[in-house]
Order: C-alpha cells, then structure tokens, then sequence
C-alpha cells in the first residue's frame, strides 16, 4: 500500500468507463483515487498538456514463465507491460510445462505476486499439453481464477473438442480463444499466401485458414450460447464474419494486434525473422480492414501477442526462425500513431480498445477504469505528442525482436501507477512496486 497523497493538475482525463474526456485534477490518496475535479490535495504533478487513463490491459501476452526464461520471465515481461503503460496482462498457457491444470496457473500467479510490475490474469490451455485431444482441468482452473482458456499457437483443430471446451467454459461463463489457423491448409507455411510468397519462394499461409476456422467456431459457440474470443485478427474476412456474428447476437471478442493493423506481408521482403509472425503480416486491404473493425467496434480490443524470442533463436534464416514480436512498449505509441493521429480512432476509443473493453471482457476489477473516486488507482500518465524513436536494445523484455525498430512514434509512456504506486516514474520503470496477486477488490 501507498501512504502518499499527491494531484495530477490540469490532466486531460480520458476515461471510456465514465465518457470523460477533459481536464481535471485526479488526487491520489494511497492506492485509490481520491477525487476527479477541481480539488488538489498533497504533493502537485503538473500534467498539463498529458493524457491521464486507465491503465492499459492486454488480453494476449506471452511471458515465458515456466520454463522460458531465456527469453522472458514474468518480471522482465510485467517490466516491459508497465513500460508500456499497462496494468494488467494476460499470459497465454503455451509455457512449460504448459498450464493446462490449477498447478502451473497457481505457479505463475505466485511468481506475479512476488515479481510483477502490474496484475496478471493467467489464460488455462483449453487441451492437456496443447495437444487438441483431451480437455485440460478447466474446473480447477476456474477454481483458481482462470476467466479464459486458450491452446494459442496451437489451433484447436478437432471440432468435437473446441465444441465441449465452448460447453465447459459456459458453465463458468469462461471464454474460450481459438488460436483460428486449419492445420491443413497451413502446413510448412512461412508467410501469408499471395504474391509476395510466390515471389519471395515461401510457403503460404493462405487467409481462408484462419477465415474456415472463425466460421466454425462462430457457429460452435452460436449453437450452445457460449463465449468466444477470436484472438489477432489478420485478414479482411475475419472482420467481416465477426460484425455479421455480432450482429446475429453471437457471444463473440475479437483482438487486433499492432502489426496487423499496421504491417503488411512487403516487409517480408527483406527476410528478416523480425517479421516473422503466426498469423502471418497479411496485405494492405487487410490492414484497412482490420482498422475498420476497430472503429465499428467489431474489434473489441488491441492486444499485442507480445512473443518475445531470445536472439539465438529468432535471428536465424526465415525459414529456421520461431514466430513471434515484441509489443508491450510500442503498442500505445503505435496506435496513437497509426490511429489516432491518421483519425480512425478517437484517443478515447483507442483507450477503450487498449482498456476499458478488453477489462470488461474479462471482469478485471479495478482495471479499465471508471477514474473516480473510490476506484483503484490503476492508470496510466502519457504525452501524446511526444515523438520518439524505438530501439530493440532499450527494451524491458529480455529479448528483442520489435518490428518497430528505428521507426519514430507519437505517445510516450510518462508514469504508470498500480495501485497508487509508481511502476514507471518519468518512463523508467521502479522496482519493487507489487504485493498483491491477481486482481484487486474495488
Ligand atoms: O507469432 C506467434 N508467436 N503467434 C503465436 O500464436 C504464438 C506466439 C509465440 O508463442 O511465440
């Protein structure tokens, strides 16, 4: 707990969860906020001119920890989220062993209590060993917590399992994320499907494989009333069969991550493994695309799929190279700059993408806002016309494969609080900053 009573003055509040968008004075008093308004009370932050959020919350993490902690560990990876100006993250279950049973998930719910820089909401494997055969232990993952089960990176192939994981996790109202690619159409598949593959000699991975995967699973989930959550939406038609599901009343999220809605497959040109990701970078009307479904909203929120690989791995040729981008410290910086400075979203809908929905989905107490009196203070400080440029080796992760190096972003990350306390004071992370586990009692 914080001790400390001190104001942000004059900070554009941007809070999706109340519709605030202007300048107030947030008082902090110990690890709630105090006051929204005119009131100043203790030690005065001058923030004139910055934007004051909830703290950001990513769905789709990879952290490493058990077992990959040459590449990351939920330390550095907490370190780089709060960097970023996040809160809350959660990491997917395809560690080792993997955490597909109550063991493992209370494994790295004690590493975050002892180590994190911000919450951490653990995902369960939806099958024991990322296989797609049996079920993993989906009640005593509940038990403990576990809101989502994912196998991500391992699609669930066989539709008699993704069916029965859908009527499981309904019984806890539990989500299940279908990392969406048919195996069979993506076998050896280096990059996406299309004239770039032909010219560059890769195999493809053609777009229909995450698009048959989505129906099936839109029409999966339909039939029992279940929760989906469609994770890094790469290709125009995904877009589509969501807006259409939602529309049929389909209980369906959807994330995108930065490169989608950035990059395009003209990067792999260059054979540089940095671009080398699962779903693959896709086409420049797929980007569109992607955008327009965060504007609709039929993309609830951004997540970066931050896949941090050691260098030894990941700086190999294409073809020998693991998938996987860095994303928790560019991901804000990127969305302002692709965005909102372009005018796609508004900076509050891109807070609500980048907070207050993907908080909701999960039922994150304390985190995606409302700023208000009483509520945790859980928030983030940032410049929005703060120009920057990104460099692999400044990174709080411990690897460093961003596909955002050397480009100059807008949005620069001032403080992160958890909890009233600093994670990141004038962009430099602080440690120790974390006591309590999972979640947080409003
Ligand atoms: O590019 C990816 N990397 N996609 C995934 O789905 C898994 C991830 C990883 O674990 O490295």
């Amino acid at each position: 707990m914080s001790d400390s009573v001190f104001t942000f003055t004059g900070a554009r509040v941007v809070d999706p969860a109340s519709g605030r968008d202007q300048a107030a004075n947030v008082v902090v008093d110990g690890d709630r906020i105090a006051s929204v308004g005119r009131a100043s009370r203790g030690l005065a932050i001058p923030a004139e001119g910055l934007v004051l959020a909830p703290g950001l919350v990513d769905l789709h993490v990879h952290l490493r920890e058990p077992g990959g902690e040459d590449a990351e560990t939920v330390e550095s990876g907490t370190t780089a989220a709060a960097a970023g100006g996040y809160t809350a993250v959660c990491p997917m279950a395809n560690t080792q062993p993997v955490a597909d049973h109550a063991g493992v998930i209370e494994q790295v719910l004690r590493l975050a209590r002892e180590a994190a820089m911000c919450d951490v909401f653990p995902v369960g494997a939806v099958t024991r060993g990322l296989a797609g055969e049996e079920l993993a232990e989906l009640g005593a993952m509940a038990a403990v917590g576990v809101r989502c089960f994912s196998d991500d990176g391992h699609p669930v192939q066989s539709a008699r399992v993704m069916r029965r994981a859908l009527a499981y996790a309904r019984t806890w109202d539990a989500i299940v994320c279908n990392h969406a690619e048919e195996r069979t159409l993506t076998g050896g598949a280096q990059m996406h499907e299309g004239a770039q593959s032909d010219l560059l000699g890769l195999t493809g991975w053609p777009r229909e494989a995450e698009e048959s995967m989505v129906a099936r699973d839109l029409i999966l989930a339909r039939g029992l009333g279940a929760r989906l959550h469609v994770p890094h939406v790469s290709t125009a038609e995904t877009v589509a069969l969501i807006r259409a599901a939602k529309a049929d009343r389909i209980r369906v999220t959807a994330e995108a991550t930065p490169h989608h809605f950035t990059l395009t497959d003209d990067e792999v040109s260059t054979y540089d493994p940095v671009y080398k990701v699962n779903p693959p970078l896709r086409l420049k009307t797929d980007v569109e695309a992607v955008r327009e479904g965060l504007a609709d909203g039929t993309i609830d929120a951004i997540a970066t799929d931050h896949a941090p690989h050691p260098p030894e791995e990941k700086e190999r040729e294409w073809a020998a190279a693991p998938c996987g981008m860095l994303g928790l410290e560019t991901a804000l910086a990127v969305t302002i700059t692709e965005l909102v400075r372009p005018g796609v979203l508004t900076l509050s809908e891109a807070v609500a993408a980048l907070s207050t929905k993907p908080a909701r989905s999960r039922d994150m107490v304390g985190h995606g806002g409302p700023i208000a009196a009483g509520t945790p203070a859980n928030l983030v400080l940032f410049d929005p016309e703060q120009r920057w440029t990104v460099t692999a080796r400044s990174s709080h992760s411990r690897s460093r494969n961003t596909p955002f190096a050397g480009r100059q972003l807008w949005g620069r990350v001032r403080h992160t609080l958890l909890r009233g306390r600093f994670t990141v004071r004038d962009g430099e992370p602080l440690r120790p900053a974390h006591e309590d586990g999972m979640g947080d009692g409003a």
